[in-house]
């Protein structure tokens, strides 16, 4: 998958997948999977670093965790988020900062949150070389403003500021645009009036192509589950049952039996190499 694709993928009518992973094992299950796109999103904020919201996180962080992905998924685009306050200050800021996020982790391109206001900052980044990726509906890094995480585009008259928002971000030269949180009905009138791919979460099935965070989808966030997240695997249960399996295993001494043991000097160097 190239930034190209993208657009093929939509003009051909075929339909795509876009996860989340924050760390290397993760990309590598899913560079091993069909899915094909990968989000390292700053809602690592929430699900692997425990904040309450995606605002705390840092362009640090993001760079800590971008890395590891793009080791572990070589076959997989990866996409990098913007987080919060890294480009909402100036232009320059956003360039900068959007140059560090690709120099520093080589992502294939970069996301951030904002419709028509954001617009004119996509625009630079995109004529300074950085392919940006858009996000509007739900925009988790501003929710307080809009009372919280809530659908967004309710009304007739939001549903059509989310499509100005759309038309912005495409005529600013975004080439794909998440949209989170939206009636379908809305989603489906965007992509009928864009023309770049639509990728929905919690959005409804008129999309060019579905955004899930992994951890939702693989049931293993505890914390809560939105509306729009469907368990397609319990990986949260089957942890729990292999953590309790070790535990009652180490506590009533059958494990580890003779099979993991080291009892003849032979296997030392089968394990650790050749002996000096
Ligand atoms: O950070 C993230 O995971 C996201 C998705 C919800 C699209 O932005």
């Amino acid at each position: 998958m190239t930034v190209l694709d993208f657009q093929k993928y939509k003009d051909e009518g075929r339909k795509f997948t876009y996860v989340t992973a924050y760390d290397y094992t993760t990309a590598s299950i899913v560079n091993d999977s069909e899915c094909e796109v990968i989000l390292v999103g700053d809602s690592l904020a929430m699900i692997m670093l425990g904040y309450n919201s995606t605002v705390p996180i840092t362009m640090e962080d993001m760079i800590y965790h971008i890395r590891p992905v793009v080791k572990g998924a070589p076959n997989t685009f990866v996409v990098g988020d913007m987080p919060f306050g890294s480009y909402n200050v100036s232009k320059e800021q956003a360039i900068a900062n959007a140059n560090r996020l690709v120099k520093e982790t080589q992502c294939d391109c970069i996301k951030l949150e904002g419709g028509v206001t954001m617009a004119p900052t996509i625009k630079a980044i995109v004529e300074s070389g950085i392919s940006v990726m858009g996000h509007i509906g739900l925009t988790p890094q501003t929710a307080t403003s809009f009372g919280g995480f809530k659908v967004q585009g309710g009304t007739p008259e939001s549903a059509r500021q989310l499509i100005e928002d759309a038309k912005a971000l495409e005529k600013a030269g975004a080439f794909a645009i998440v949209v989170e949180c939206v009636p379908s009905v809305v989603a489906k009138a965007m992509r009928e009036e864009v023309h770049i791919p639509i990728l929905g979460i919690g959005a409804g099935p008129d999309v060019d192509c579905q955004v899930m965070v992994t951890q939702d989808l693989l049931g293993m966030y505890g914390d809560f589950k939105p509306k729009f997240v469907k368990h397609f695997a319990n990986i949260r249960e089957e942890m729990i049952k292999g953590l309790n399996r070790f535990h009652e295993e180490s506590i009533n001494g059958t494990f580890p039996s003779e099979e993991y043991c080291f009892n003849k000097a032979v296997d030392i160097p089968a394990v650790y190499g050749s002996a000096k």
